[in-house]
């Protein structure tokens, strides 16, 4: 039985078109998602659009449409946005569709007929920006005097009936899953923020409102909508056909052994690590594995927001960099977890530097090589040398390190063990130099050749969940049949054959900057 791997997005606000943050979590997920894929693991990778709230109701206002309108259009951006990164998930939730409003009641019920659901009377500050209530002591002053939350924004005071989730009386659990699973919340540094938040104490949670009615309609009172979070988290579980526990439940959301992973910003880290397993437990349900928390990306220096007009829009990039070049770049330029910030010279300095000229230009040295001097025929090796053992051998740790690395979500470390093999393995080009062998002694030049084509194969099949077009195509000349570009194959059994005919070699990664008709060429 293959093991199961479940990893999920946030469910993105339709208030506002995708930017180059949404784009960050969504490719995460996918890398992750086809890593475990290209490991063996069954996988389930979920994305879509948070479509209640205020929020959205706002900004449906705001324009005239309706909030079903601004959804629909808003929510067909992001899927359009995921197919032009090339994003593998294997469903898309929207938190309107009729599955997710039967999920959310009944996870309603179910916390109900648990006790874990009164009805109650809720006095304090809203802030519809992050969809959160805030404790007058959070509260911070703008600079008009004004009450602002901590993430800056404005707030409003609400009085309304409401129903309450007893979230203080699930202190003590919360601590202790967390004691008992590390691991539950990474980076570190998270995990920390979140355990001092727990142990300082917590208030139970408005979980419903009266004040607008765009949102899943409270089970026996429809004078209530669910508050936004409830609804929104639960789509992870609607995805897996909730409220039957049977079937991908049973798979991706195991009683024991949880296989689950969620990928969010560090901004709502909260509401992942805090009210999410708290539901779940006084549900009765299971848990996911982990909350992973991102940290964010400024532009040039500067948050990006509507009101500054800088948000970078997906597209744009991809039209210009390339989307395998924008995928890697936003995984390789910061540790992930860490703050970043984006800039034109840096993915530039990324795609030249590391792509073109250290990957790129690796695989057409030999390549062209190949086809110039051998009639495009793989050579077969001969004996091979301590250096032709330590690069293949450094190949072949390769693997687990980015394993290991992946485990941790840091796809900086897997990406930075594969180029210290890309270096090295431009580091033996120089030594070996196989094109002044090519007179003195053919057969050592065929050995340095299969050496780099064996050790390029490698690189290709790992690079593959961060760069998948160019690596389809590199694998193609380097006539890997498809079905044998899984890790499997990484293994010592198996490794390419002398005597194959490649195609003719073309360049997967251009510089950037080249006059267009160079494009392809690689370096
Ligand atoms: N709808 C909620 C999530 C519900 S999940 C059950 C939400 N949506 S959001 O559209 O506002 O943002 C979702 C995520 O986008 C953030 O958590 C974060 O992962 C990502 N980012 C948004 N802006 C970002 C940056 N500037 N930088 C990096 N990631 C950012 O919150």
């Amino acid at each position: 039985m293959p093991k199961a791997f479940y990893v999920t997005t946030p469910i993105y606000y339709v208030n506002d078109k995708p930017h180059i943050g949404h784009a960050y979590t969504t490719i995460a997920c996918d890398v992750l998602a086809r890593f475990k894929r290209l490991d063996g693991y069954d996988v389930k990778f979920l994305t879509g659009t948070d479509e209640h709230g205020q929020k959205v109701a706002k900004a449906a206002a705001e324009k005239g449409v309706t909030p079903q309108e601004i959804c629909d259009l808003n929510s067909q951006t992001f899927r359009d946005v995921a197919k032009n990164l090339g994003i593998s998930n294997d469903d898309f939730i929207r938190t309107t569709e009729p599955r997710h409003i039967a999920a959310c009641q009944a996870l309603w019920k179910r916390l109900e007929e648990n006790g874990q659901i009164y009805l109650d009377k809720y006095a304090g500050w809203y802030a519809v920006r992050d969809e959160a209530f805030y404790d007058e002591g959070e509260l911070t002053k703008g600079p008009n005097g004004e009450k602002l939350a901590p993430t800056g924004a404005p707030v409003e005071w609400v009085e309304e009936e409401s129903y309450f989730f007893p979230l203080s009386k699930w202190q003590d659990k919360l601590l202790a899953l967390y004691d008992a699973n590390p691991d539950f919340i990474g980076p570190k540094s998270r995990f920390n923020e979140i355990y001092s938040f727990v142990k300082g104490g917590l208030n139970d949670l408005s979980i419903s409102r009266t004040a607008f009615s765009w949102g899943v309609p409270v089970p026996g009172n429809p004078k209530h909508v669910m508050y936004v979070w409830i609804d929104a988290l639960t789509n992870y579980i609607t995805g897996l056909g909730y409220p039957d526990e049977s079937g991908e439940m049973a798979k991706f959301w195991p009683k024991t052994d949880p296989v689950a992973l969620h990928v969010v910003g560090k901004d709502i880290i909260r509401f992942h690590c805090v009210y999410w397993p708290a539901f779940l437990m006084a549900a009765n349900l299971p848990l996911p594995r982990r909350v992973f928390g991102q940290g964010w990306w400024t532009v040039e220096g500067q948050k990006m927001s509507k009101s500054l007009g800088n948000a970078i829009d997906p597209n744009a990039l991809i039209e210009k960099y390339g989307r395998d070049q924008l995928r890697f770049f936003l995984l390789r330029e910061i540790p992930y977890g860490n703050d970043g910030d984006f800039s034109e010279a840096a993915i530039a300095g990324r795609i030249n530097g590391e792509l073109a000229n250290a990957f790129g230009n690796l695989a057409q040295r030999f390549l062209s090589f190949i086809a110039k001097n051998l009639g495009g025929v793989l050579p077969e090796p001969g004996p091979l040398t301590d250096a032709d053992k330590e690069l293949l051998g450094a190949c072949r740790s390769l693997a687990d390190q980015c394993r290991e690395a992946f485990e941790r979500q840091a796809f900086h470390d897997a990406l930075e063990a594969i180029f210290v093999v890309v270096r090295a393995a431009n580091g033996y080009v120089d030594v070996q130099a196989p094109w002044a062998l090519k007179k003195t002694d053919p057969a050592r030049m065929s050995t340095v050749l299969y050496v780099l084509a064996e050790c390029t194969r490698h690189l290709a099949i790992l690079m593959q969940p961060f760069t998948p077009d160019a690596t389809a195509k590199l694998l193609d000349q380097l006539a890997v049949p498809e079905g044998e570009r899984t890790f499997a194959f990484l293994g010592p059994d198996h490794a390419l054959k002398g005597g194959a005919t490649l195609p003719a070699p073309q360049g997967v990664f251009p510089r950037y900057g080249d006059p267009p008709k160079a494009a392809g060429k690689g370096a």
